[in-house]
């Protein structure tokens, strides 16, 4: 992966910034996703991104060595605070990340957020937390992505500020529009981690010391929405 040519999620997280945007990108390690659409001439401006030194430095040297200095500004800080409110920022992209950082970024920089911007996010892992948030916050799921890499699965959020909106707990844990569209590689997904949360249960069943009942409830709660889900014809 390069500024040339992204991996296949970061290309599908490419395909969702809206063309001509301005577009914050927050953990942006080398920054190859603002690099690559800018050498495309898919967006206008952008704001790297980064919390620590050595992926600062890297995305510095990316937009260098393209000569994008005068289109991209890196910025060593964390979350949201590399915006700065002269950015004019359209578009947040957050990825490659557990779903409760990007929801603990996205809590801790919600004052940088103008409400207008398109958010962008790749959680690995997190998502139920992470919309829990965005939904607490009038974010309208509007599009979501599930795709299969490397023999890991990856999911993209797309939201924009117009709710109130109201998900379910279900919709919330396996996200509303993936529900609705059913594809085989969700299925698939949640076909490999029912398996687990079953293999999880044997264990809490044959566990020594005993697991906390709230935990093994938990666990049994999400196993059963699974098992329903794949039922559905
Ligand atoms: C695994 S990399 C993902 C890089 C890229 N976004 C991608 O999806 O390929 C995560 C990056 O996020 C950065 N990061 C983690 N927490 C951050 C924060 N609070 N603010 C800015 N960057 C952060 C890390 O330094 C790291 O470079």
């Amino acid at each position: 992966m390069n500024q040339h040519t992204l991996s296949m999620r970061l290309e599908r997280v490419a395909a969702h910034v809206p063309a001509g945007a301005r577009l914050a990108d927050i953990g942006s390690d080398h920054g190859y996703l603002p690099v690559a659409l800018m050498r495309r001439g898919a967006i206008s401006a952008a704001v790297a991104g980064e919390v620590a030194l050595t992926p600062f430095r890297a995305a510095q040297r990316t937009v260098r060595e393209n000569d994008l200095e005068q289109r991209i500004t890196v910025r060593m800080a964390s979350g949201l605070a590399a915006i700065e409110p002269g950015d004019g920022i359209t578009a947040i992209s957050i990825c490659g990340m557990g779903g409760e950082t990007i929801r603990d970024i996205l809590e801790a920089g919600k004052a940088q957020l103008s409400g207008r911007e398109r958010l962008i996010l790749q959680p690995n892992g997190g998502e139920q937390p992470l919309r829990q948030w965005l939904m607490q916050h009038d974010y309208r799921i509007v599009t979501e992505e599930l795709l299969r890499e490397n023999r890991f699965y990856y999911e993209i959020i797309v939201a924009e500020r117009d709710g109130p909106v109201a998900y379910s707990p279900e919709e919330l844990y396996f996200g509303p529009l993936q529900m609705l569209g059913r594809s085989q590689v969700f299925l698939s997904k949640w076909q490999h981690i029912l398996r687990h949360k079953q293999q999880t249960l044997t264990s809490f069943a044959q566990a020594r010391q005993a697991v906390p009942e709230e935990k093994v409830q938990e666990t049994a709660q999400q196993a059963k929405w699974i098992s329903e889900l794949l039922s559905q014809a």
